[in-house]
């Protein structure tokens, strides 16, 4: 049985990801609201470029898994880049169902293999690479420990919300995890220090990590060990 934070969290994602995806990578925004959002997500759009170019000098070849995939937005951007081979898991089945349509849209159906899956459980499919975006800002510290304890040893790069104190951060911060905290029941959403993000990916045998900063992605970070 998943606990109560699996199923809270599945459900949010099940009912927010077709309209996150959408106005993160496609759609232009409508009322003032929409635009106001679609500007915060514009950084989610050049989180996912920043990310495939830092992957890019090792990509040709290789298998890229990305954990809380979403819509597969990225692996399909891996594939562009010569990825050999893709595997996408999401706690939630919207998203897994997003992502194959995707890939058949896109035609690498036969690349590509899309599982229903909560990182907590720790245990992950082997690939080159394991990535993950806006995935570890919704993890409990236990959830997060567990998933890099489970990936020790590999190549990884992962995004994470960084409490820089920024306008933006700060607005963020209120708009939507404290707006979640009050009123979203179970879900929880975090943005961490960086020294927390360091402490974490070393207690769990990764050692230090390198941080990308980029202005396009706002208060965003890619935290990754790709060139070690
Ligand atoms: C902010 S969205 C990002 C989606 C995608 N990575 C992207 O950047 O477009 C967060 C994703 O993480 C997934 N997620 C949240 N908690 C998860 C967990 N414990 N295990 C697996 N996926 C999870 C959600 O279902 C959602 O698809």
């Amino acid at each position: 049985m998943p606990d109560l934070n699996e199923k809270e969290m599945r459900s949010y994602w099940d009912a927010k990801i077709t309209d996150w995806a959408s106005s993160s990578y496609e759609e232009l925004p409508r009322g003032p609201i929409q635009k106001f959002m679609a500007g915060l997500r514009r950084s989610v759009h050049a989180r996912a470029v920043i990310a495939l170019e830092v992957l890019k000098p090792h990509i040709e070849g290789k298998s890229v898994l990305d954990l809380g995939c979403g819509n597969g937005h990225f692996l399909k951007g891996c594939l562009e880049l010569g990825a050999s081979r893709v595997i996408g898991t999401d706690i939630a089945p919207q998203a897994i169902e997003l992502a194959q349509q995707l890939a058949v849209k896109n035609g690498y159906a036969d690349r590509s293999e899309f599982v229903v899956a909560n990182v907590a459980d720790g245990s992950f499919p082997e690939a080159d690479f394991t990535t993950g975006f806006g995935l570890i800002d919704w993890l409990e510290e236990d959830e997060c420990m567990a998933m890099l304890k489970g990936l020790s040893g590999r190549k990884v790069c992962f995004s994470y919300s960084e409490a820089d104190g920024s306008f933006d951060e700060i607005i963020h911060y209120f708009y939507l995890i404290k707006r979640l905290q009050w009123f979203g029941g179970g879900v929880r959403a975090y943005h961490h220090k960086r020294d927390e993000i360091q402490r974490r990916f070393k207690e769990t045998g990764f050692g230090e990590m390198e941080v990308v900063v980029r202005k396009e992605m706002r208060f965003g970070r890619l935290v990754h060990n790709l060139d070690k």
